[in-house]
């Protein structure tokens, strides 16, 4: 189920085609981050850098230098410590790189100063994601400071620094048939998550008992933690993009929104389902969740090979501004509301992002000024939403505290989509099904 070690190897091989002739990538690990005094979080590695390897140690440095003959693929990392192992867990040590990750050679990381001003020494081109760690920024500019100080003895400074980011993350962005493997499995752990808080939803629970039916079963099926903070809004709390005091008591009555997606194996899902704490859809919630329900269909209609990344957007904002003009929550012609954007006030966000190691996903979004075209093997959420704060006194009452998002995780494919999170239900039938079983 996990990624195989050749695949890490022909990503490394792939980056390093689209690399310039005497150049060199660096990509540094994550470290540790301290959470209070001597303890610190989770680790969990950059994406970037466990893309290229799948090593998930901290203090580590990459290194790939295409055509080097002593060896292409060079890791820095932590050495082999009987004391620390005993405390904190297998190090791979230098040797362990090798055999393990396939590094052509790895160094003592305690040793980087000594060793990387020579591999940096006299190439063209160096590829570095700057300003992303301000120390180890640092310590690239002493070494190349060091090259340049001994430019009399002969040294040559490397010539031009250019982001890695772009050409990395446009490989990112395609995903490989194992990765699709793995992102189906973490959405369908996820959609059995909000199944299972679905079923034991009851009125007078805490949203935070909500969230951990939702990370017992990630748990349990092998995704310790989820991909980012889990959101579980009831009533109001819905309309907080961001919500996760998840502190409140369940009425009800209302609807509660759950946005909660596991990582498996670093790979994201990001799922939301929005159902009533009761089981049953009141007269007003039902029909803005019939609406919601038709812009993400809507949308997901528009993901397709050809289409641009934009068009699943317009879908949503078209099926919304109608909706809400047929319903009476906003007045006029559809087409001068959507041109002056009056729907933003109900939906502030859009429709979706690439999805991947980042749940927020890297590539771009336009190329050349113009909308990305969708290709098979890109992946993104489809999760338009429909926000009607307490304080919004232009729309008659009945409608106000309500908020809905529906999203799901969608592959593009060779002729349209596949939605990898449908094991969670989403219509109102399906949900009220559930909920009363
Ligand atoms: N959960 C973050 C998002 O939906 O984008
Ligand atoms: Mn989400
Ligand atoms: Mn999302």
């Amino acid at each position: 189920m996990i990624i195989s070690m050749a695949e890490y190897n022909r990503r490394r091989k792939h980056l390093m085609a689209l690399m310039e002739p005497n150049s060199i990538a660096i990509v540094p690990s994550a470290s540790e981050q301290l959470r209070s005094r001597d303890t610190t979080y989770h680790f969990r590695q950059d994406s970037d850098f466990y893309y290229l390897s799948g090593i998930t140690e901290p203090d580590a440095v990459l290194v790939l230098i295409p055509g080097r003959r002593h060896g292409q693929f060079v890791v820095f990392c932590r050495e082999r410590d009987s004391g620390q192992e005993l405390w904190h867990g297998n190090r791979a040590g230098p040797e362990g790189m090798c055999e393990l990750y396939r590094a052509d050679d790895a160094f003592p990381v305690s040793d980087i100063d000594e060793i990387l001003p020579g591999l940096l020494e006299g190439r063209d081109r160096v590829y570095y994601s700057l300003g992303r760690r301000t120390e180890f920024d640092r310590q690239i500019m002493g070494w190349v400071n060091q090259i340049r100080s001994q430019e009399a003895s002969g040294a040559v400074p490397p010539g031009e620094f250019t982001d890695l980011d772009h050409m990395l993350h446009e490989l990112r962005l395609y995903k490989s048939a194992a990765e699709l493997r793995l992102m189906r499995k973490a959405a369908d752990i996820s959609a059995r998550g909000h199944c299972r808080a679905m079923q034991r939803c009851k009125s007078g629970m805490y949203e935070y008992q909500l969230e951990a039916e939702l990370q017992y079963e990630f748990a349990q099926r092998g995704a310790r933690f989820p991909a980012y903070p889990s959101i579980v809004g009831s009533g109001a709390n819905a309309c907080v993009m961001h919500y996760t005091d998840n502190g409140d008591k369940l009425r009800d009555g209302e609807l509660v929104l759950i946005d909660a997606g596991c990582e498996l194996e670093y790979y994201a899902s990001d799922v939301t389902r929005t159902f009533p704490v009761n089981g049953r859809f009141s007269k007003e919630q039902r029909v803005l969740y019939e609406l919601v329900l038709n812009m993400q269909q809507a949308a997901i209609d528009q993901v397709k090979p050809g289409n641009h990344w934009n068009q699943p957007h317009d879908a949503s904002v078209t099926a919304l501004t109608e909706g809400l003009v047929e319903l009476g929550l906003l007045r006029g012609r559809v087409s001068s509301l959507i041109k002056r954007k009056a729907y933003r006030e109900f939906y502030m966000h859009r429709v979706g992002h690439w999805l991947g190691l980042d749940v927020h996903d890297v590539g771009d979004y336009r190329v050349a000024e113009q909308w990305r075209v969708l290709e098979p093997g890109m992946v993104m959420t489809v999760e338009p939403g429909l926000y009607v704060p307490v304080g919004n006194t232009r729309v008659a009452k009945k409608w106000r505290g309500i908020g809905i998002r529906i999203e799901d995780d969608v592959i593009v494919t060779d002729t349209g989509s596949e939605i990898m999170s449908s094991g969670a239900p989403k219509t109102i039938e399906e949900i009220e099904a559930l909920m009363a079983a």
